[in-house]
């Protein structure tokens, strides 16, 4: 699919005061630092137009991105920051679970993984929690340009094979670099094919 337009539309804390209608939209949602704006910047390849930053805690509101006039991605603050305290994290986690369990329009959920690292306890309870709720989601696994090739291909198998533990079915998974711009027409497609599905309904 081609990017033809990109725009930022709105930030919100509150899933109440999120664009209106019936536009489907992807969001995005990881640990802090995982790469999630990098990646909307991407797949957009629009430099700066999700806000990106080496600090963590960068993104901290629901930021819509209208996407060919016709659909949306959503930028999320991430979980895990452990910096911003209890009562900030716990903030966060709120606005975070209210959007997704309340906004219709969500299609599809982005989970971003970190590829260099071992599976951590925050994103396997994460991905807990969106099974119970029945969320609809897909993993991204982020900065692989930061591995070499084997052990790249090593984590995400080591990383799968953990989840075929716990999970019958896997998600769909990607694998991605904001730098390489690996994993970029294969998010696309799939949210391309989605978008169709939905249009033929
Ligand atoms: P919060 O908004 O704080 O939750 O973070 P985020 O998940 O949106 O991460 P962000 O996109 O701001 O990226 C965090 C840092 O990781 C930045 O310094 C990015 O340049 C870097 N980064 C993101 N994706 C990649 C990638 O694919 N490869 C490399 N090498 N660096 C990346
Ligand atoms: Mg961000």
């Amino acid at each position: 699919m081609e990017i033809t337009s990109a725009e930022f539309v709105i930030s919100n804390t509150d899933v109440e005061k999120c664009p209106t209608g019936t536009l489907p939209e992807y969001a995005f949602i990881g640990r802090s630092n995982v790469g999630k704006s990098s990646l909307i910047n991407m797949l957009t390849a629009r430099k700066g137009l999700a806000m990106t930053s080496a600090t963590p805690g960068k993104t901290m509101l629901i930021n819509h991105f209208l996407i060919n006039q016709n659909w949306f991605l959503v930028d999320l603050p991430g979980y895990g920051y452990a910096r911003r305290g209890v009562k900030g994290q716990d903030q966060i986690r709120t606005i975070i679970e209210d959007y997704i369990l309340e906004r219709e329009q969500m299609t599809n959920l982005f989970l971003l993984i970190d590829s260099r690292l071992e599976p951590q306890k925050i994103d396997i309870e994460f991905m807990e929690w969106l099974g119970e709720n029945d969320v609809p989601f897909s993993i991204v696994f982020t900065k692989t340009d930061k591995l070499k090739g084997g052990k790249m291909r090593g984590n995400i198998n080591m990383y799968l094979r953990k989840l075929r533990l716990q999970w019958e079915e896997l998600p769909p998974y990607f694998i991605s670099s904001a730098e390489t711009r690996l994993g970029r027409d294969e998010i696309l497609s799939y949210i391309e094919n989605i978008n169709n599905q939905l249009n033929s309904k």
